[in-house]
């Protein structure tokens, strides 16, 4: 079976804002343009601005939503807090976060520098605490509801060799989601993580399975889908991708 139909109501999302980092690529282009189909105003920031006005023509034109690009390294503080003020400006009120943005590697880790670990675990667990302290407080000041949903992985729970800082990094942000829900709860902030499974997305594949790091006899036995048993694996949906992914 293929499921087909959005899962919730149309008009949904109406009249509300979403924030969502790393939304110019891969899983969070698809949310934000599932976002916008329910009626949201959504920001969509990342390093390279390029690709987020590109992203963001595109899916105003599919879509007839309000999307505003911003450039934020969600490393930074103080960028956060400046995509922050320009989304207030812009939509008057932020009502979600999705804090979406990654960096990952395939490597043992015996060979990673530790700019290498710092390099993932910043941009993941930093990032995702950054937005979330920027966000959060703003919310509680003004006593305002809001939602966090933060994207972990399946192996933030079980650890995964050669991927090492980030799932120490997704096991943070699981730890954050968790803290934050019992602790922030009393204000109106929900705070939920989704552990997504394989999407072949451009950006995790070609860094997590790049065919040329694999002795060619091996290529055909390590794809992602040899190793599901139904053979099936995530579709990020408006990509365009699925299909053009090698390895997939
Ligand atoms: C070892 C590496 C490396 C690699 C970079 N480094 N790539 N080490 N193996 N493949 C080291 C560098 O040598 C450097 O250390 C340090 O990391 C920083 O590298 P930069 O290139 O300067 O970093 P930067 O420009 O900030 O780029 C970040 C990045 C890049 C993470 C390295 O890949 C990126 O921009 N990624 C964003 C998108 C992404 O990764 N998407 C995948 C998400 S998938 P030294 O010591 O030399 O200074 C995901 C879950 C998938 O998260 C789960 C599937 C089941
Ligand atoms: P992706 O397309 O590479 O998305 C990652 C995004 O993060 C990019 O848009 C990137 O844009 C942005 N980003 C990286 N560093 C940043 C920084 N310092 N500041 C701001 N933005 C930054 O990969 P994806 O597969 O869609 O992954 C999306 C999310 O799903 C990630 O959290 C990932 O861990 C999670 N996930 C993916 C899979 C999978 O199989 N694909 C499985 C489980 C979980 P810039 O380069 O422009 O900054």
């Amino acid at each position: 079976m293929r499921y087909q139909e959005p899962m919730l109501k149309e008009g949904a999302l109406r009249d509300k804002t979403i924030v969502v980092t790393g939304g110019g690529t891969g899983l969070g282009r698809s949310m934000t343009r599932y976002f916008l189909e329910l009626g949201a105003n959504v920001v969509i920031t990342s390093r390279k601005f390029n690709i987020l006005e590109q992203t963001a023509n595109e899916l105003v034109a599919e879509t007839g939503g309000k999307v505003l690009p911003v450039a934020c390294d969600v490393r930074h503080y103080e960028e956060v807090k400046h995509m922050q003020a320009l989304a207030l400006e812009t939509f008057g009120a932020v009502h979600a976060v999705v804090n979406n943005a990654a960096g990952n590697f395939i490597s043992p880790t015996e060979r990673l520098s530790h700019r290498a670990f710092d390099t993932i675990v910043d941009i993941v667990l930093r990032g995702s605490y950054n937005c979330t302290l920027a966000f959060g407080k703003d919310w509680i000041e003004k006593k305002q509801a809001g939602t966090f949903l933060n994207i972990s992985v399946s192996y933030a729970w079980t650890g995964s060799g050669f991927t090492v800082p980030s799932a120490c990094a997704k096991a943070g942000v699981l730890a954050l989601t968790r803290s934050l829900a019992a602790e922030w709860g009393r204000y109106g902030i929900r705070s939920n993580a989704i552990a997504p499974g394989p999407f072949p997305t451009e950006g995790a594949w070609s860094r997590l399975f790049p065919e040329e790091a694999l002795p060619k006899s091996l290529v055909e036995k390590f794809k992602p889908r040899k190793r599901h048993p139904p053979g099936a694996g995530g579709r990020a949906s408006g990509t365009g991708q699925p299909g053009r992914v090698p390895g997939f």
